[in-house]
């Protein structure tokens, strides 16, 4: 394992094995940690170096990206500091390590700051995969995400991430001119083997 400097975030970095690759950034969900999502990114991302911090903020013990009050109803005061903590640890991290803006693969609180970051702080990440992502603002502000590439993959009977604030995330990000592609599985909250193909899939393609 490479030696992880001390920046701001707890963190794991991996270099990568194909420099025309982009680099992941994994977010972790609630309860996870930084070695959480790693061999996610390996199978979805062959060859990106791999950065994946712990969220900062604790819930009984369990990390997660930002303060919640309670299941779904989030402090979005918290987010938008939370998500510039990121954006500025993403900006340390790239000096650090010698990375381009990376894609962010983050799952439920990790794909909600993801769509934060990209909400507040665009210019921090080249796209993202999100997956069983809510909308992190009820009123977001305006910002320009024109040609951002997001795959958005939602459970179809998914009871934390209603379709309701699903599609409020998708309009923000479409309305802000990001390249959507939605996709619907026949699943609830846990991820299955058809998010691994589909992400896969997509990254390839980038
Ligand atoms: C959140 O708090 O970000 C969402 O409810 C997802 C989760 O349970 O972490």
């Amino acid at each position: 394992m490479t030696q992880t400097p001390p920046l701001s975030f707890v963190h794991r970095f991996e270099p990568g094995s194909d420099p025309t690759r982009p680099p992941i950034l994994l977010l972790h969900g609630t309860g996870g940690d930084e070695n959480d999502l790693l061999p996610l990114g390996r199978l979805i991302a062959p060859g990106s170096a791999l950065l994946s911090p712990r969220g900062q903020v604790l819930e009984r013990g369990m990390p997660r990206f930002f303060r919640r009050l309670s299941e779904g109803v989030f402090d979005e005061d918290d987010i938008r500091r939370r998500a510039g903590e990121l954006a500025d640890f993403i900006v340390e991290a790239r000096k650090a390590y010698r990375l381009a803006a990376p894609i962010a693969v983050g799952f439920s609180n990790g794909a909600n700051i993801a769509a934060a970051v990209l909400l507040l702080r665009p210019e921090a990440l080249d796209g993202a995969v999100l997956l069983r992502a809510m909308a992190p603002f009820r009123d977001p502000s305006k910002v320009d995400l024109t040609g951002k590439p997001v795959l958005l993959i939602s459970g179809a009977s998914d009871p934390i991430a209603p379709a309701e604030t699903v599609a409020r995330l998708v309009a923000a990000l479409s309305g802000a001119g990001a390249a959507v592609r939605r996709e619907i599985l026949p699943s609830g909250h846990q991820l299955t083997e058809m998010d691994v193909a589909l992400a896969k899939d997509w990254l390839a393609r980038l």
